[in-house]
C-alpha cells in the first residue's frame, strides 16, 4: 500500500468528519473543485502578517510587500514556460475572471469574430464567449476526447472568421488531457490564436507554453491559485504583451491610469491596465509560493505518482458490479479523476451516501461542465432540459485525487462502493 510522500505537506489530510456512523477520518477526493491547502503557503502568509501594510506608502515595509507581490509574475511565467519579455502576466481574481477578461478584449479586437470552443469545456470558458460571439463547439470522440477532424473542419469552414480557439487543457470531469499542442498548431495554421484553460492541468503535469516562434505555442493561458493548493483566490491571464496593451480594461478604477483629470485619462500598459482596485497580496503571494512548492517537489514526480493512483483507481472501480465509468482511458496520462454512476441509484443519492455514511468527499452533479456531462450521459438537449425541469437533474459522481492522496484513500472509496452496490443488488 503506497502512501503519498507529500501527505504531511498539506492541511486536512487527518481531518475527522461527522457521518451517520459517528466521526470517522475524512477522505478528501474533491480536488478538481479545490484541493487542500499546502502548509508552505500558510507559512508564507504567516510570515507576511507581521509586515502587512498598504502598498503605496513611503517606507521599507510597503516597498517590500509590493516587491514580493510583483516577483510572483516571474514565478508564474517561468512555471508555465512563458516568455518574460513577450508575455504579460495579468493578475485576476480567478480563472473565471481571466476568461471573462479575454472575452471582453476579444470583443474589442473584433466583435464579428467567431470563437471555437469544445463540448468538453467548463462553462467558464464557454459562456463568456457565447454571450458575445457566434460560438462553435467542437464535438467529442466516443472515448470522450476532442474530435480533431471536426475541429479542423470548423477551422477550415470558418477560416478568416475564427480568430480565437478557447480550449480546455484537461477535463475537470474525466481528467482526460486534450491534444492541446495539436490544437494550437491547427489554430495557427488557420490564422487563429489559442487560449488554453489550464486550471486543471498545471498542478498535475509538466507544461510549457512553448516559444512564440513555435507553431504549437499557446498564445493565452489562464489558471489560478486555489486549484494549486492555496485555498484562496488569485489567478492569471497570460498572453502577448503587445496584444494585451492595446485593449481597454474590463474593470475600471484606481491603479490603472498614469493620469486622470475631468477631460482625459491615460491608461497604463498591461498588465497594470487590467488590474484595477486593491491588489490581492495574500492570494497572489500564496499563488507564487504554491508554484514554488510544486516545482520543488517536481511536476514529473507528481505526475508519475498520480498516474499510478489513477491506474489503480480505474482498475479497482471496474471490478464493482453495476458501476458505469465515464471515458476511462487505457493509458494513464489522465489527471487522476474518475466520474461514474451506479445502476439502480441516482448520482445524488450515491454522492450523499459516500459523504454522510462513508466520510468520502466527492462531488455529484456536472461541476460546471454541463454540456460535457450531458454528452457523457448520452442526453439530448430536450432530455437534459426535462430532467432539469422535473427537479431530478442529471450528473455523475466524481472522485478527483491530488498529490496528497494515497492508495488507502482509493481503497476506502472502493470498499464503500462495493457495500453500496451489494445493498442495491439485495433490494432489487
Ligand atoms: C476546467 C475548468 N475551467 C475553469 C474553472 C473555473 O475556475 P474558478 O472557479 O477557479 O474560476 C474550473 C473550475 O472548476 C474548471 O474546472
Amino acid at each position: 500500500m503506497i502512501t503519498s510522500p507529500w501527505r504531511n505537506h498539506f492541511f486536512g489530510t487527518d481531518t475527522y468528519m461527522k457521518t451517520i456512523l459517528g466521526y470517522i477520518p475524512r477522505v478528501y477526493m474533491n480536488n478538481a473543485a479545490t484541493p487542500q491547502i499546502s502548509k508552505v503557503v500558510v507559512k508564507k502568509v504567516e510570515s507576511i502578517l507581521h509586515h502587512y501594510t498598504y502598498h503605496n506608502e513611503q517606507n521599507h515595509l510597503s516597498e517590500k510587500i509590493q516587491e514580493t507581490y510583483d516577483k510572483v509574475r516571474n514565478i508564474i511565467i517561468d512555471y508555465i514556460g512563458g516568455d518574460r519579455d513577450l508575455d504579460s502576466v495579468v493578475y485576476t481574481d480567478t480563472t473565471t475572471s481571466a476568461l471573462n477578461l479575454l472575452s471582453h478584449i476579444a470583443l474589442q479586437d473584433d466583435p464579428d469574430q467567431v470563437i471555437i470552443t469544445t463540448r468538453m469545456d467548463h462553462m467558464a470558458n464557454y459562456l463568456p464567449f457565447r454571450i458575445k460571439f457566434k460560438t462553435l463547439l467542437v464535438r467529442l470522440t466516443p472515448d470522450g476526447n476532442i474530435d480533431m477532424n471536426h475541429y479542423e473542419d470548423l477551422l477550415i469552414k470558418y477560416q478568416g472568421k475564427v480568430k480565437l480557439v478557447a480550449a480546455i487543457a484537461a477535463s475537470n470531469i474525466t481528467g482526460i488531457v486534450t491534444p492541446y499542442y495539436k490544437m494550437a498548431y491547427l489554430a495557427h495554421k488557420y490564422d487563429a490564436k489559442i487560449l488554453l484553460d489550464a486550471v486543471q492541468l498545471v498542478q498535475h503535469k509538466p507544461f510549457s507554453m512553448k516559444a512564440h516562434s513555435d507553431l504549437e505555442h499557446i498564445d493565452f493561458i489562464s489558471f489560478d491559485g486555489h486549484k494549486c493548493y492555496t485555498g484562496q483566490s488569485g489567478g492569471v491571464l497570460i498572453g502577448p504583451k503587445e496584444f494585451l496593451d492595446k485593449y481597454h480594461p474590463m474593470t475600471y478604477g484606481a491603479g490603472i491610469t498614469h493620469f486622470v483629470n475631468d477631460e482625459k485619462y491615460i491608461l497604463k500598459d498591461s498588465p497594470l491596465s487590467h488590474e484595477a482596485g486593491y491588489p490581492d497580496f495574500m492570494g497572489i503571494i500564496s499563488f507564487g509560493e504554491a508554484l514554488n512548492y510544486l516545482k520543488s517537489i517536481g511536476l514529473k514526480n507528481i505526475s508519475d505518482y498520480e498516474d499510478m493512483l489513477y491506474g489503480y483507481m480505474i482498475k479497482e472501480l471496474k471490478e464493482i458490479p453495476g458501476i458505469i465509468i465515464y471515458a476511462p482511458q487505457q493509458n494513464t496520462s489522465n489527471l487522476p479523476y474518475a466520474s461514474f454512476n451506479m445502476d439502480g441509484i441516482s448520482y445524488k443519492k450515491l454522492g450523499s451516501i459516500l459523504g454522510f455514511q462513508f466520510g468520502l468527499t466527492v462531488t455529484a452533479g456536472f461541476s460546471g461542465a454541463d454540456i460535457y456531462v450531458q454528452d457523457l450521459l448520452g442526453l439530448s438537449n430536450a432530455e437534459a432540459y426535462e430532467l432539469f425541469k422535473s427537479g431530478e437533474g442529471y450528473g455523475v459522481v466524481r472522485a478527483s485525487l491530488a498529490a496528497f492522496n494515497s492508495m488507502e484513500d482509493i481503497d476506502r472509496l472502493i470498499s464503500a462502493l462495493k457495500i453500496i452496490s451489494a445493498t442495491i443488488k439485495k433490494e432489487r
